[in-house]
């Protein structure tokens, strides 16, 4: 079974709980609006990566209908639960289990960094992608302050640490410029990069307080401190 499936089935409960928590909804809450800000709201939606489904039900809550996929069963079991509506299937990202030119628009959150051919599952995207439809990408990006993070998850798996998103996945992080120029390699166009989230998840009470606080200033004035990267692009008209 693939490392990172056998984690997310593993973790998948916990996962549930705790973006269910006041705090875990208003930080997933805020990288779903930002991802959402560079959608077409009302459209089919496909969310790869989709976990338990948070941004599956965003998108519906704004109007539009979505199918998720993940490659964890036991994250699928829970979006299906959440979201009863919608379809869910479990797959990899690099090889979607749909028609061309199918959906509006296609969303990954938190999930880019685990795929191990970013474009494979870029060439997916944009097939599955009718002309027109946009996509958004928000994911770990590659800077001094996460290139340690792969020694922490190492040194946590080696302990064996069971905590979310915790051990050795190979995952990789992208730059600004990294990311801009995967998608405009598979086909995108009208590209825009961004950063957000300063407030961690993992911070203590009053600290995510005030980095929730200090977040809007930090993103506009001071991108470089924000960990995550958000790059969206379009697939051309025909
Ligand atoms: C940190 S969770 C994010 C889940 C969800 N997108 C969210 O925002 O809550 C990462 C998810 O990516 C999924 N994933 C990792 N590699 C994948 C792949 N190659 N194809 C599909 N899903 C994958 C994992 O199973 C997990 O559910």
């Amino acid at each position: 079974m693939n490392k990172v499936q056998q984690h997310y089935d593993e973790v998948a409960d916990i996962y549930d709980d705790r973006y269910d928590d006041h705090r875990g909804r208003s930080y997933h809450r805020h990288i779903s609006d930002h991802v959402m800000s560079v959608l077409p709201k009302g459209g089919l939606l496909l969310d790869v990566g989709c976990g338990t489904g948070l941004f599956v039900e965003r998108y519906i809550e704004e109007g539009g209908r979505a199918v998720g996929l993940d490659i964890s069963p036991g994250m699928v079991r829970h979006g299906r639960r959440r979201c009863p509506e919608s379809g869910f299937c479990v797959g990899t990202a690099e090889v979607l289990p749909f028609h061309d030119r199918t959906f509006d628009a296609l969303a990954s959150l938190l999930a880019f960094s685990y795929v191990p051919d970013p474009e494979a599952m870029l060439a997916e995207s944009y097939r599955v992608l009718k002309p027109g439809g946009r996509i958004a990408i928000c994911t770990l990006s590659r800077t001094v302050f996460t290139s340690i993070v792969p020694l922490i998850y190492h040194l946590g798996e080696m302990v064996g640490l069971k905590e979310v998103g915790v051990g050795d996945f190979d995952e990789r992080y992208y730059t600004n410029e990294e990311i801009a120029s995967l998608l405009e390699d598979a086909g995108f166009v009208d590209i825009e990069v961004s950063r957000c989230s300063f407030a961690h998840l993992k911070l203590t009470d009053p600290v995510f307080a005030l980095a929730r606080r200090v977040e809007p200033i930090i993103e506009e004035k001071l991108p470089y401190l924000a960990y995550n990267v958000c790059a969206a692009g379009k697939k051309p008209e025909d």
